[in-house]
């Protein structure tokens, strides 16, 4: 998906290679997002910023990889690199293509005209960019590339020319250009009519800055100026000393303006789609919400709205990130999702941080706290997701269906959208999504809302569309996950329901003894998942048996159902073998058809309620001729007699054994991906966050 970087500097004097290197180094932490071409543009030209006379804006663009653009930036003749500039505005961006195939002149930044007078990097999709288009053009702007993003660029120069107030400011240009357009983006804009200015603004795509500045002060407080648009002043440092969202910070304001500014003039400030690139140069940041339109002008940054809605809040917190930049990092891993396997075992723990006593066997989710009897005396409980996350509510289902004895519904959000399924106001709907961000997921939620259910999230990105949109939610609290494969959001998100349905269970007697096993299983959770990451090497070997195969099939039933769907979609996304998940009790109907001797099967038999029924399917696939590859318990000899391969994994209590189940089938899809000589991180054609329907 499209990523943004900006970065501002503000009586911070900086040479033009460290504004060149700080670019780069945005888009290469945008990188995991997925993207097929990278641009940047800064100021050009090589007179000193003192004695310019004419101010201009140079773009550097290129097809495929951060890499192959910092390439050609050093390739550029005549362009000095220790020019230094006391104020700058550079802009940068990833894309990732909808409109118009990879190549450097559909990359962004996109520009209004030859002399790149306006230059806007957008995230997302302009709908209406068509009708647009066609208008401009009749006023003879010819369009050079095939993106929805330049009918942006060339309405901004087009607003510009026709302005009738000489001292429109660059924020009010933009406001005038955004309230033309359709769809979903995230936008910063520079322009050589505004040096040194940046404006960003987001309506339905993510975008946060970064604040950075310098003084004689603790790193935590910096008094912050509010200004409403009557000049009245309003100063508080608690923003700046809050940490988290949970309990964010509110202020009202009966004006539709507002501005936020330091009294301290030297200021960087750092426009991006994700915090994983703001947050080497600070912690202190902002997420913008939709409609939001701010400008840094004069190393003040002010945010405004166009439209006011009854009971909206009128301040944005400036956020102190708790992430660190280690963790955004490889470590001693070779690849991203590498680390993030092996970070299962502390991962599960930051889950149920806080959340889950194991001494008094209490289980305590603080941001569902004040909403639990809405929810005790619901109809049903929906959950809805895409991809991974939708299998870890197929994965929790039947647990939360035991726990809560209520209906429960999991859908895809795509087609629960698509079928304009009925929702009632007493139903409950879970919105599950590692990036917060996926376009269906939050459609679905705003569907929901409209209707008036109670909406909860269960996210791992704070600050993300969907934890801010829904009523109440649990942040997962993985950490970073950067590998475009999901893994440890996985394990962690299955964990945060397995937790919501004991919440829900708490006060029923009569099941107290099946509780408290989970809960001691959860305790030693972590020590099992050690247990079976030191299995990393027997599934290498695997690996290597299985790569140049063309297909492989998992089969399982009941609680591991969804490992074998979740085993499928990261063998095919990471290897692009053909893989799929078969409920072993469908194996009859349709699918047995595919097994024979060079068929590779994969089957999950745990020694719960559906043991003698996969048994069962063992026999219907050893009798075709094929010996699959068994993930089963330790010493579980019977199954073991009939399968060519092993994976004998420790057990715990029947409803968390498919966090253990799934590990192995993480790593083969790892290190087949790997031996096929894949890009892990980045797989073709995806994209971590998918904030397009
Ligand atoms: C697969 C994967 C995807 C995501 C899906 C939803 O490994 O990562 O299937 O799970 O795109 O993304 P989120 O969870 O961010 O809503």
């Amino acid at each position: 998906m499209c990523g943004i970087f900006a970065y501002i500097n503000y009586l911070v004097p900086r040479d033009r290679k460290f504004i060149l290197d700080c670019l780069i180094k945005g888009l290469q932490r945008l990188e995991y997002r997925g993207y097929d071409s990278a641009g940047i543009a800064f100021d050009g030209g090589n007179e000193s910023p003192d004695v310019i006379k004419k101010p201009e804006t140079k773009i550097v663009k290129k097809k495929g990889k951060v890499r192959a653009l910092e390439e050609e930036l050093r390739c550029e003749k005549d362009m000095k690199l220790d020019i230094e500039y006391d104020i700058h505005c550079g802009i940068a961006h990833t894309r990732w293509a909808t409109h118009g195939a990879p190549c450097a002149i559909n990359s962004h930044p996109q520009r209004s005209d030859v002399n790149n007078e306006f230059v806007v990097v957008h995230n997302g999709i302009v709908t209406n960019y068509r009708d647009i288009k066609k208008v401009l053009e009749s006023k003879d702007y010819v369009f050079e590339s095939e993106t929805d993003t330049e009918v942006i660029a060339k309405l901004c120069k087009y607003v510009y020319d026709h302005r009738e107030n000489e001292d429109m400011s660059f924020r009010e240009l933009v406001e005038v250009v955004i309230a033309q357009l359709e769809g979903a983006f995230a936008l910063c804009f520079k322009s050589i009519h505004y040096p040194s200015q940046c404006v960003g603004t987001r309506r339905g795509s993510p975008l946060l800055i970064g604040v950075k500045t310098k003084g004689n002060l603790s790193s935590n407080f910096v008094p912050i100026l509010y200004r409403d648009n009557r000049g009245r002043e309003f100063q508080d440092d608690v923003a700046y000393n809050r940490e988290g969202t949970d309990s964010a910070f509110k202020r009202s304001f009966s004006t539709t303006d507002f501005e936020v500014s330091g009294d301290i003039k030297a200021a960087e400030y750092f426009f991006a789609s994700d915090a994983s690139a703001i947050i080497e140069h600070t912690n202190r940041v902002i997420y913008l919400e939709d409609d939001d339109v701010a400008a840094v002008m004069d190393g003040c940054l002010s945010i405004h709205r166009m439209k006011k809605e009854e009971g909206e809040s009128m301040s944005r917190e400036v956020q102190t990130l708790k992430m660190e930049i280690q963790q955004i990092m490889k470590g001693n891993y070779q690849y991203f999702m590498q680390k993030e396997i092996f970070e299962q075992p502390e991962s599960v723990i930051n889950t149920m941080r806080g959340r889950v006593n194991f001494k008094d066997k209490e289980v305590i989710l603080g941001g569902l706290q004040d909403h639990l009897s809405e929810i005790h005396r619901c109809r049903r409980l929906l959950f809805i997701a895409c991809g991974t996350s939708y299998h870890s509510a197929i994965a929790t289902r039947q647990l939360l269906e035991e726990l809560t004895e209520l209906p429960v519904v999991v859908e895809l959000a795509s087609d629960f959208l698509d079928r304009r399924t009925p929702i009632f106001r007493d139903d409950i709907c879970f919105f599950i999504s590692q990036s917060g961000e996926t376009a269906d997921t939050l459609n679905a939620l705003r569907y929901c809302k409209k209707r008036g259910a109670l909406t909860v999230g269960i996210t791992n990105t704070v600050g993300s569309s969907i934890s801010r949109e829904t009523t109440c939610g649990v942040h997962i609290n993985a950490g970073p996950e950067i590998g475009v494969a999901s893994t440890k959001a996985y394990t962690s998100q299955f964990i945060s329901l397995v937790m919501f349905g004991l919440v829900m269970n708490q006060d029923r007697i009569s099941t107290r003894s099946r509780r408290n096993e989970i809960i001691e299983a959860l305790e030693n959770l972590p020590n099992l998942i050690k247990e079976v990451l030191e299995m990393d090497e027997d599934i290498k070997k695997l690996a290597e048996e299985l790569y140049e195969q063309k297909s492989i099939l998992l089969m399982g039933r009941g609680f591991n159902y969804a490992t074998c769907l979740e085993g499928a979609l990261k063998i095919k996304e990471l290897t692009y073998l053909h893989s799929e998940g078969i409920l072993a009790g469908e194996l009859k109907h349709g699918p047995l058809a595919l097994v024979d001797k060079a068929m590779p099967v994969i089957m999950i038999i745990m020694k719960d309620s559906m043991y003698t029924k996969c048994q069962n399917a063992l026999h219907e696939v050893t009798a075709r001729g094929c010996a699959p590859i068994l993930i089963c318990q330790k010493g579980d000899k019977e199954s073991q007699s009939k399968a060519s391969r092993v994976i004998e994994l420790p057990g715990t209590v029947d409803c968390l054994q498919g966090i253990l189940c799934v590990i192995p089938l993480q790593l083969l899809a790892f290190h087949t991906a790997v031996l096929r000589g894949y890009d892990v991180d980045c797989p073709r054609n995806l994209a971590k966050s998918v904030t397009v329907e």
